[in-house]
């Protein structure tokens, strides 16, 4: 499955079956974690057991209090440490896809009860819940390209390609609160309009745009 293949395929999953996930892929998961780690410095931490993670009242009313695992996003504490944690979440979402699990990047959880190691100076920033879906999720509807890109000039394909994969991405509540600005020079500007983690979804939007335009 190529990355794009991971774009299109995932969608919020909210309701999971009891299937744990199996050693050789927790193993898989842990070295890609590493990897990231090390990428993006941060600390984020592949716990199995998801516990209690999702014990509250609106997690169980949606349903993620059935997800087996959670991935606990957490690093240095700093100013663009939200992006980051959108960015390299969301490689490792699209990982995960891959592995044929499903996800749901999670802001309401029980930050206790996930368990994570935070050391002095970290930050705990967001959840995302992993196991095997009841059902690989829903299409939802989604904003068009033009009310999120701008640009000074002819939209080239690869910059189209890049908006139609960043569309395709998760944001908090769907908010799709960014626009994606073409300047005359080909440079790319990312702007986040508010909302509730929307520095978290930049870093995924960043994600997603840049495996749309790369591609051949
Ligand atoms: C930063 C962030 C926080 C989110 N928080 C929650 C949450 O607390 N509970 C939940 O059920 N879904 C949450 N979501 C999932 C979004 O509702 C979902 O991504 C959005 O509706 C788009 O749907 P899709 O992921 O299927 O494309 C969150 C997503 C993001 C990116």
């Amino acid at each position: 499955m190529t990355d794009r293949e991971a774009i299109l395929a995932r969608h919020s999953v909210r309701n999971y079956t009891e299937q744990k996930i199996e050693a050789d892929k927790v193993e898989l998961i842990r070295e890609k974690i590493r990897e990231l780690n090390a990428e993006g410095t941060l600390h984020l931490q592949f716990m199995e057991d998801a516990g209690n993670t999702y014990n509250r009242l609106l997690n169980r009313a949606m349903g993620l209090a059935s997800a087996p695992s959670v991935i606990a996003c957490v690093g240095p504490d700093g100013e663009d440490l939200e992006e980051r944690i959108g960015y390299y979440g969301e490689k490792l979402v699209l990982y995960l896809q891959k592995l044929g699990l499903n996800t749901c990047w999670a802001g309401t959880f029980n930050q206790k009860n996930i368990g994570a190691e935070v050391a002095a100076g970290e930050k705990l920033v967001i959840s995302i819940a992993v196991g095997y879906g009841q059902t690989p999720g829903n299409v939802r509807r989604s904003k068009t390209l033009d009310q999120v890109a701008v640009a000074e000039k002819e939209m080239p394909e690869w910059f189209r390609n890049g908006v139609e994969m960043a569309l395709l991405a998760p944001t908090a509540i769907n908010q799709q609160k960014f626009e994606i600005r073409l300047k005359d020079d080909d440079t790319v500007e990312f702007i986040d309009k508010g909302g509730v983690f929307s520095q978290v979804d930049l870093g995924i939007i960043k994600c997603h745009f840049e495996i749309g335009a790369s591609e051949e």
